[in-house]
């Protein structure tokens, strides 16, 4: 791959990544997208990354399908997917691992212990192995994207990092690897997420500022949503991911499956 990415760099070319776990969406091809209009290359990654997942999560059953993603990257003018095996990325002997304190730490940090140091360190290989110019991720993990940003900042790694916006489903629900696992009752009852972030969103527009005001209408439709466990519901710096802010930010079970959603309540919520 490195090889490979400088040669690209020695023609005078420029590098967009996409890092992906895999089990491509149109979220994923929205960020190929934002890759292929800024740069001359577009390589993706795609690599479930076993150490971001803590022990009873999803990596067994996370979603796998390479000769799906082959044919949407191939479709979308990706220029080089890079694979790397398990073996590759975590040979024995190693035991460095990256750790972003702050951020890192509260909502998904506090619910998933060891999380951002694992996607931390993977994605800090990721950059190593690629060198790309800028690198895409998703809005909708928004905590992780700030904790990406704070790791190139504080390491002064040479990268930009571009944060594409959430693509969702005409009802709304953020497109996620995971919806896959929602059954039909939960799928429809999964609309509870953005149904309240576009409720606080409105109540925002308003002219609405108490926390507490916001947090309420940011959680109504999951109050009456039967099939919903609320692990958060916040509204946080987008930079610090502490209360107050601006940040509306969810994390929602159904049944086995955990979503997460949020939006900037300073923006009108689309569709
Ligand atoms: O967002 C993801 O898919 C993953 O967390 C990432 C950034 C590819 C790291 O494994």
């Amino acid at each position: 791959m490195l090889d490979a990415s400088r040669r690209w760099r020695h023609e005078g070319k420029s590098i967009g990544l996409v890092p992906t776990m895999g089990a491509l969406h149109a979220g994923h091809l929205s960020l190929v997208d934002a890759a292929r209009r800024e740069n001359d290359v577009v390589v993706a990654s795609a690599f479930v990354n076993p150490i971001q997942f803590g022990p009873g999560e999803d990596f067994e059953r996370y979603p796998r399908d390479p000769d799906h993603d082959a044919a949407l990257f191939a479709r979308a003018e990706v220029d080089a997917v890079y694979r790397p095996s398990t073996q590759a990325m975590y040979p024995s002997g190693a035991s460095t691992r990256v750790h972003v304190s702050g951020v890192s730490e509260p909502l998904e940090g506090e619910a998933r212990p060891g999380h951002f140091e694992g996607v931390a360190t993977v994605v800090t290989k990721l950059f190593a192995a690629v060198e790309p110019d800028r690198a895409y991720f998703g809005q909708k993990d928004a905590q992780q994207a700030a904790v990406v940003k704070r790791l190139v900042s504080d390491l002064d790694l040479p990268v930009e990092i571009r944060i594409v916006p959430t693509v969702r489903e005409p009802d709304g629900l953020a497109l996620s690897s995971r919806n896959v696992y929602l059954t039909p009752d939960e799928r429809r009852g999964a609309v509870a997420l953005s149904s309240g972030l576009r409720a606080a969103a409105e109540a925002y527009a308003a002219g609405e500022r108490r926390h507490n005001v916001l947090r309420a209408a940011l959680l109504s439709r999951l109050d009456a949503e039967p099939l919903a466990q609320v692990e958060y519901a916040e509204i946080v710096d987008p930079e610090t991911f502490l209360a107050p802010g601006r940040l509306a930010v969810l994390a929602v079970r159904f049944g086995k499956t955990r979503l997460i959603d949020n939006h900037d309540l300073g923006k009108a919520f689309p569709g």
